[in-house]
């Protein structure tokens, strides 16, 4: 049995410090399995149902891949067309049948609050996998692994007495909004949030993370935001979540990150970190593909490290933690040699 057995992973504010270090310490031990040097089957005979009802890439795919990996199989359903809400089931109803068909369920959905409402009405562990505007938990585990990953080999080697720079659209932005709560976690830490004023945090959880006596300081400058920073974590305009009917305005977006900006702010060993998908287009003006190559870019082993992420809340979840290493067996297919690191 471990902290997490039979627990919904629901909102990043369950977590404690301690819980981060014990998820992190068994993600580590899965990174053997994630780079397929090792195969596991501690999973065999568990079934999960990965419910997208929102697009995605990432999640869905490293959810299904962290389960299969652990020798599970994975059910999918994508979109809300595809599924018998389009016919007007409740997010309760169909919890509630598919507890009868797996042992585990991940969730995404538009509205906020989605997977509290469905966890609610189910027998089995539920995981947000996003819901609105509101939260992606496994995300900021995600992330925060990767900061800790990455500072230890800099000058700053820990998020102990570091400066995270979040920049974009952060009223939107759940990845955001589960990031700063576990951010909060750490001792001496400065949150600088930069957006522009119709765009920043959430009052209410700003205002929770100032109580707790977090260091929070938001400003819509970039250069002040990324000078002297130890991470920049760039966000994507959440465009799908403004509502043009309402007379709200796309905004103009002015935190173009490219590697000029990244040349005269930041300090040679920042971390840039994004959670992704990045908006390519032209007139996105965010994290620029022209850093595609530099040493600081995180982004692409931040979303591998999904991975190892949601094995080990899988195996915490389900109570195999334990057994993980007495399943490990030798792989038996082709492994390009570039992932075995
Ligand atoms: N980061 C993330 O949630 O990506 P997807 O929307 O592709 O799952």
């Amino acid at each position: 049995m471990s902290l997490l057995t039979g627990s919904h992973i629901l909102s990043s504010a369950q977590f404690s410090r301690s819980d981060l270090e014990q998820i992190f310490a068994l993600a580590e031990q899965m990174e053997p399995i994630a780079q397929r040097q090792v195969r596991c089957n501690v999973l065999d005979g568990a079934v999960l149902a990965n419910l997208f009802f929102e697009p995605s890439t990432r999640s869905r795919i490293s959810f299904g891949a962290a389960f299969a990996r652990l020798g599970g199989r994975v059910l999918d359903t994508t979109g809300v067309q595809n599924s018998s809400i389009s016919k007007g089931e409740s997010l309760r109803d169909t919890s509630r049948v598919i507890a009868g068909y797996v042992d585990v369920i991940v969730l995404r959905h538009p509205e906020i609050g989605a997977a509290h409402d469905f966890a609610s009405s189910t027998s089995v562990p539920v995981i947000n996998g996003g819901d609105g505007a509101g939260e992606h938990p496994t995300q900021a585990l995600l992330d925060v692994y990767t900061m800790g990953k990455e500072l230890r080999g800099r000058k700053v080697r820990s998020l102990d007495g570091s400066i995270v720079t979040v920049v974009g659209d952060l009223k939107h932005g759940r990845t955001v909004h589960s990031l700063i709560r576990l951010l909060s976690l750490y001792d001496g830490i400065t949150i600088r949030l930069v957006s522009s004023a119709d765009l920043r945090l959430p009052p209410d959880l700003l205002a929770q993370m100032i109580e707790q006596g977090v260091k929070v300081i938001e400003t819509d400058s970039l250069e002040s935001g990324l000078r002297g920073a130890d991470v920049v974590y760039a966000t994507r305009m959440q465009l799908e979540r403004f509502d043009p009917s309402g007379g709200a305005a796309f905004p103009a977006s002015n935190f173009n990150i490219d590697a000029a900006v990244v040349q005269r702010w930041c300090v040679p060993d920042v971390v840039i970190m994004h959670p992704l998908p990045r908006d390519s287009r032209a007139s996105a003006n965010e994290l620029s593909m022209d850093l595609d190559g530099h040493p600081s870019l995180a982004i692409f082993r931040q979303a591998h490290n999904g991975v190892p992420i949601r094995m080990a809340l899988f195996a915490m979840i389900l109570g195999v933690a334990e057994r993980v290493q007495e399943t490990l067996e030798p792989v038996g297919w082709y492994v390009p040699p570039s992932l075995m690191r």
